[in-house]
């Protein structure tokens, strides 16, 4: 039986330290599904079919990753789709409160024996945010080797728009 995982998130935009816990977990299991998160109440940067399309363009090369997105409960869509395992990244001890609150609640929403599974961000992106990047990007900074050179472009063209 193929063992399915998921990462879901908002990635807005997607940056490495997300591709880096990707290319892990897709290492991993079977297949990954990585979920952008509609979130009605946020308008992002990108629209969420921009987010779809950008997160297809830069995992393009990982053949057992799949992009979808999803309204609502994470356990609900856990749930329909049978996955084994909920991939999240820590960067930070920070993380980790809000983290264990959101897995525990998951656990008790979960039909099924799903797993929650923290990969350690890679210290090399441990200080990103989607929210920086798109600070840093909008003031004028420089993003390079933070996110996908198509990500990079994706944010330059929408800043000119
Ligand atoms: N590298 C770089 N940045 C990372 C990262 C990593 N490995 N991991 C997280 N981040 C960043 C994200 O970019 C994000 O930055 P931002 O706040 O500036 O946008 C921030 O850390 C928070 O990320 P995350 O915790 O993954 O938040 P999210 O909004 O992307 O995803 C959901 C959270 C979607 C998983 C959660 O809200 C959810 O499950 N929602 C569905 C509704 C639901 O079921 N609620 C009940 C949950 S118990």
């Amino acid at each position: 039986m193929e063992r399915k995982a998921l990462y879901a998130g908002s990635f807005d935009p997607l940056t490495n330290g997300h591709l880096n816990i990707i290319e892990r977990a897709a290492g991993i299991y079977d297949s990954l599904t990585v979920a952008i998160v509609v979130n009605p109440q946020k308008t992002g940067f990108f629209t969420v079919e921009e987010r779809v399309e950008i997160a297809r363009e830069v995992t393009k090369d990982i053949p057992n990753v799949h992009i979808d997105k999803f309204s609502g409960l994470l356990a609900d869509y856990v749930n329909d789709n049978g996955f084994a395992a909920v991939f999240r990244g820590l960067r930070a001890t920070t993380d980790f409160e809000n983290e264990l609150q959101m897995a525990q609640m998951n656990a008790r929403l979960f039909k099924g024996d799903t797993e929650t599974i923290f990969l350690m961000t890679d210290p090399k992106y441990s200080f990103i945010s989607s929210s920086l990047i798109k600070e840093v990007a909008s003031l004028g900074g420089d993003v390079e080797g933070l996110v996908h050179p198509y990500v990079a472009e994706r944010i330059r063209d929408k800043l000119n728009k």
